[in-house]
């Protein structure tokens, strides 16, 4: 299967309209330890909306992406090209970061099964990532925004390289509470 980047026993793929995928994403989409980091436990997934949501994730080319670890499924991601409009951010605030005409990829993961966490591969899974959107995709900067009080996420970015950018107030709305995003960004001089 279309494999993007492989390291160690992690390797990021495409995820592929089939069924084995959406089961996969569906168990991991109606999993609270899940849903509490990701879209909120106000969200009920059902097979149908997954399929909906990998369909509206391809036409607005958001790449879609499982991660494997010794071959097996255990998380997701997904990267875009981004812009400040679209990633909802003030423009002032993106300027200072971003130069215009620069190559800016957006990010999310998630390791979907709850006892792999905690163990580095989260680290190891967003740094191959980070390498192909450097290396492969010409990324100038990526950028990536978790909510201000996920500190686990927040720890394995700043391991991976990533630096805090700047504070969206009340920019995520999550079951009935809006919630401040920390801004984190990685550029391409990382590590050379
Ligand atoms: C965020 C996530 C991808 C990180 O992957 P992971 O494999 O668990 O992370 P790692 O083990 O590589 O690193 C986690 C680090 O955070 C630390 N940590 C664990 N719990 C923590 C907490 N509550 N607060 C702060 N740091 C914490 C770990 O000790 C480790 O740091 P260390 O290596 O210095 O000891 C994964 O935990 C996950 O999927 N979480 C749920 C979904 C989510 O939050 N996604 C991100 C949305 S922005």
């Amino acid at each position: 299967m279309g494999i993007i980047v492989q390291k160690g026993n992690v390797s990021i793929r495409e995820m592929e309209p089939t069924k084995q995928d959406f089961s996969i994403f569906l168990k991991w989409m109606t999993d609270p330890e899940t849903m509490k980091f990701w879209d909120g436990m106000s969200i009920h997934f059902t097979y149908e909306t997954v399929i909906k949501k990998y369909q509206e994730h391809q036409e607005e080319q958001v790449e879609q992406c499982i991660i494997e670890y010794d071959g097996a499924p255990i998380g997701y991601c997904q990267y875009c090209l981004l812009n400040a409009a679209y990633f909802e951010v003030p423009a002032d605030e993106y300027a200072r970061f971003v130069s215009d005409g620069e190559l800016v990829y957006g990010i999310d993961i998630f390791i979907g099964e709850v006892h792999l966490r905690n163990r580095g591969i989260g680290t190891q899974s967003l740094s191959l990532l980070v390498s192909f959107l450097l290396k492969e995709k010409g990324a100038d900067v990526i950028l990536i925004d978790p909510k201000i009080h996920n500190t686990r996420a927040i720890r394995c970015y700043h391991k991976c390289g990533f630096e805090d950018y700047f504070i969206v107030p009340r920019r995520e709305l999550q079951d009935g509470i809006y919630h401040d995003s920390l801004i984190m960004g990685i550029r391409k001089e990382y590590g050379n």
